[in-house]
């Protein structure tokens, strides 16, 4: 890498991928810590600006919806600026405060479907580094016999030092672990490093740069999507009880245990919105799933459109005589209507509540109603707080709803109030390719229910706090997790009784468990953050808090917002009530703003003064605009115009230096709308290729964007990047929208310019012009539009007497031996003002420069940029 960037006296390696838009993140780690479940993520990520003004460092993260975050803070250039966990109402004002005062870290969030995304950036000085460190936690729950934690990569370039850092701590003992990502590639498979043994788990990804690589010379990165593990613990008992400083945690999942037989209800929104690809994924995951009903269970369908069908007026038992005709039904299932969601609903429950009244399904089966919907009910009661009254009270806590929310159309909040009131849970459905893929996964979680009514008892004298503690039904693959802490900080010993309603008889036990057990459990742990519980217990008592207040109201919802904030608080958790906010010092921005300023006004005037500068013996050549050709000449202290017309898309030879390597053309582009008559047609240049074949560089130009390509390795830049590359042969400094200076070879320098016109301009697009300086560095044999000029040239001008102008009077001049005929004219010098330009005043000569140019205008199309 023969490239370098020079940025205040210092050189850095530049010309690498690693470096996109002038920032280099060069270290980015995932380091997370699992303990008893219980996960906290830190995700450290180290950047450097590599540009010549300060610019903006993004920190994208998509964390888990489950997450909490933790911490956050920055450190820029040694000095760290940490965030506070703020009330939300009292982070905006000071975010606001901050973004009125343009101390801008922007915190930004995002949904996705398993994940949240945040967005934190910051300005920072050129050559500055900023260290961002975010630390989440959650706790990973099982499901389908395995907990799984997945972190969300996309590092968007090649990082020099990437790794995920994955250590577990089981005390029950690890049975498996799994860790796998969608972007692992074969080759990649060796790169996951994987251990366990007993307690102890662990995961490390560490792929180098090239491992990175999309393939094998490229610059994108593959490392863009989940990574995913998995493990599972052993299970000796049906419980684990685990008891540290004053509180616990116990776990509940029993294995071995036989399937309740289940009632289940689907309760289908049929209503014309549904129409299309909804039903049509509708029906294909009503038929898988047909394919996993057991044959002792009961199921009915109802839909509802503006009227309610049921397909049969009582639960029907999943013979294959019945699971047959109920694929006929579910087949011509169609569309139909508004959307009389109390209706079917009510139905559902009447349904259930008949069965189990005439004793028409087992005693010990577990029943279950889905919902899907994707609208908001119209016909019928449409209220939602009167369906949801309504609902509570048919259901009576008998049996869990599940709402399924399809598509964005539905109130989501309203299926999420219902769902929670009657013990079960709302779901979004995302409208995809995968949706009934959604719909199938959401059955597999509660299609294996294995215990009902299930109830942990704690003391009730010794314990404050405890989370959540009887549940409707326990699934296979789950995992009940309760937390609570001793009324008294000094109880070190607990003793629990768990009662459950399996599908044979009733499970019940005793569990005893003390601080000392749980400490020899935990003697080999080297990382446990021995607040591990507490927090975990924070964790769940958060969410459950949240939970309950979604569906409160008046007083209960006050005191249950006031809970989860002092909470939140407390324990550092970002959740829906609080906010982490960062603030830099005020004068940083300052500080970084005259740096940008000084930077671009010196390059400006740099470029200008070599080629205004009138004592000097140096020679300008322009082109630019319509395309005219302005040559100076300095000894005469005037300068010779002239036009080329040709078509756009065709491309004219500028510089061509057979002895440097050096060559110059120029793309022509027209005017949005094409002018009937060719002739009056404007052309301009809208593309530059500037090209070194000796040093195997190319440099690329249009109104967009900036290509420097070496041998294979190409850099995109934009006009909104402020870059300074140098290298032994060339030079190159982008000052955002306005221009670049290039120098090649240690010898000749151009300055393109942008011109933007107004985006809605009917006509006119942007174009560049092209500024030559220091062209003696070019050799004798240097040809071109331009290039020829660059020998010097002298002229005499004679007869000046009126034209067809009054105010342009024309002459005669003798160059290179010939009479022309010129005119008195000026054209736009655009570099020091580029929207309205200089008026210079030189000779114009006619016809595309004929008698001026060597041969004629058109020996000097070519065939292509290169
Ligand atoms: C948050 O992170 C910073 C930076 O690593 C650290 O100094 C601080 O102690 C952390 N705060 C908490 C509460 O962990
Ligand atoms: C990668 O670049 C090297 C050096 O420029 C070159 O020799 C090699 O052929 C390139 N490989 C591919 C696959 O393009
Ligand atoms: C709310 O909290 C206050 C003060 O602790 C208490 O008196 C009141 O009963 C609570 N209200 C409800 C509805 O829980």
């Amino acid at each position: 890498m023969w490239w370098q960037c020079f940025v205040k006296g210092l050189f850095f390696s530049f010309f690498n991928p690693q470096v996109v838009n002038g920032i280099e993140i060069y270290s980015m780690k995932i380091d997370s810590k699992v303990t008893s479940r219980f996960a906290r993520n830190v995700i450290t990520s180290q950047a450097v600006n590599r540009g010549n003004v300060h610019k903006e460092v993004f920190f994208d993260v998509e964390l888990p919806k489950t997450a909490f975050i933790t911490n956050f803070s920055m450190t820029i250039d040694g000095v760290t600026y940490p965030g506070y966990i703020k009330e939300k109402e009292a982070a905006k004002q000071e975010y606001e405060k901050a973004v009125s005062k343009g101390q801008t870290a922007g915190l930004v969030k995002a949904s996705g479907r398993k994940t949240e995304k945040f967005t934190v950036s910051v300005n920072i000085a050129a050559a500055s580094k900023v260290t961002f460190e975010l630390t989440y936690e959650e706790l990973l729950k099982r499901q389908f016999g395995k907990y799984e934690m997945f972190i969300k990569v996309k590092p968007k370039q090649l990082v020099k030092d990437f790794e995920i850092d994955i250590s577990i701590f089981e005390p029950q003992g690890i049975t498996e672990l799994e860790a796998e990502g969608t972007f692992i590639t074969n080759d990649l498979q060796n790169v996951i490093k994987k251990t366990f043994s007993d307690k102890k788990g662990h995961i490390s990804f560490k792929p180098t740069l090239d491992q990175q690589r999309t393939c094998a010379n490229c610059s994108q990165s593959l490392l863009d999507g989940d990574f995913t593990v998995k493990y599972d613990v052993k299970r000796t008992t049906p419980d684990n009880l685990q008891i540290v400083n004053g509180y616990f945690v116990h776990f509940f999942a029993p294995t071995n245990l036989p399937q309740l037989p289940k009632n289940i209800i689907f309760v289908i929104d049929i209503s014309g919105s549904m129409s299309g690809r909804e039903i049509e994924q509708t029906r294909e995951a009503l038929l898988k799933i047909l394919d996993d009903i057991r044959d002792d269970d009961f199921f009915n369908f109802i839909l509802f459109g503006s009227d309610v069908h049921t397909w049969k007026e009582k639960l029907i038992k999943a013979t294959p005589e019945n699971l047959d005709e109920a694929r006929k039904f579910v087949r011509g299932i169609d569309t139909e209507g508004m959307t009389n969601l109390y209706g079917g609903i009510m139905k559902g429950i009447e349904i259930l509540n008949a069965a189990h009244e005439e004793k028409f399904v087992p005693k010990r089966s577990a029943s279950i109603i889905i919902m899907l919907t994707d609208g908001q009910p119209n016909v019928g009661i449409s209220n939602t707080e009167d369906i949801r009254t309504h609902v509570k009270k048919a259901i009576e806590g008998k049996y869990p709803l599940y709402n399924l929310g399809f598509g964005y159309g539905v109130d989501y909040g309203f299926l999420e109030k219902m769902a929670l009131e009657n013990k079960g849970l709302a779901r979004r459905i995302y409208p995809d390719s995968d949706s009934a893929l959604q719909l199938q996964g959401f059955y597999d979680e509660v299609s294996n229910p294995m215990l009902m009514d299930v109830e942990l008892h704690y003391p009730e004298n010794e314990i404050s706090g405890l989370t959540k503690n009887s549940f409707k039904h326990f699934y296979d693959g789950s995992e009940i997790v309760v937390a609570g802490r001793f009324a008294d900080i000094n109880q070190n010993s607990l003793t629990v009784d768990v009662k459950g309603e399996g599908a044979n008889d009733v499970l019940s036990f005793t569990t005893q468990q003390d601080a000392e057990q749980t400490a020899k459990a935990f003697q080999e742990q080297e990382y446990i953050f021995g607040d591990y519980i507490e927090r975990l217990w924070a964790y769940l008592t958060i969410e459950q808090l949240l939970e309950k207040r979604t569906a409160a109201t008046g007083e209960e919802k006050e005191n249950l917002t006031a809970e989860v904030l002092d909470l939140s608080l407390k324990y550092k958790f970002v959740t829906p009530l609080t906010s982490m906010v960062v603030t830099k010092p005020e004068d940083y921005d300052n500080q970084a703003g005259i740096a940008d300023k000084t930077t671009e006004e010196y390059i400006l005037t740099e470029a200008l003064n070599l080629c205004i500068t009138k004592q000097t013996p140096v020679i300008c050549f322009t082109v630019d605009g319509d395309p005219h050709f302005i040559i100076s000449v300095p000894q005469k202290e005037d300068a010779i115009c002239f036009n080329i017309n040709e078509k756009p898309g065709d491309v004219l030879s500028l510089i061509n230096d057979p002895v440097t390597g050096i060559t110059v053309n120029g793309e022509l582009i027209g005017d949005k709308r094409a002018n009937s008559d060719a002739k009056s047609q404007n052309t301009y240049f809208g593309k530059l290729g500037i090209a070194n074949k000796y040093l195997n560089l190319k440099v690329t130009v249009t109104s967009e964007k900036i290509t420097v390509q070496n041998g294979n390795e190409k850099t995109p830049f934009t006009w909104l990047d402020s870059v300074t590359l140098q290298q032994e042969g060339l030079t190159l400094i982008i000052n955002k929208e306005k221009n670049l200076v290039l120098s090649m070879g240690g010898g000749a320098s151009f300055v393109v310019v942008l011109h933007q016109v107004w985006k809605k301009h009917p006509l006119h697009q942007d174009f560049l012009g092209l500024y030559t300086l220091k062209s003696h560095k070019l050799s004798e044999q240097t040809h071109g539009l331009l290039g020829q000029f660059f020998h010097p040239i002298d002229f005499t001008i004679l007869e000046i007497h009126p034209g067809s102008d009054p105010k342009k009077p024309d002459a005669t001049m003798i160059i290179k031996n010939k009479e022309l005929t010129v005119t008195r004219g000026w054209q736009k010098d655009y570099r020091k003002d580029p929207k309205h330009g200089i008026d210079i005043p030189c000779w114009f000569v006619h016809n595309n420069g004929a008698g001026l140019i060597d041969g004629v205008h058109t020996d000097y199309i070519v065939s292509s940029l290169f």
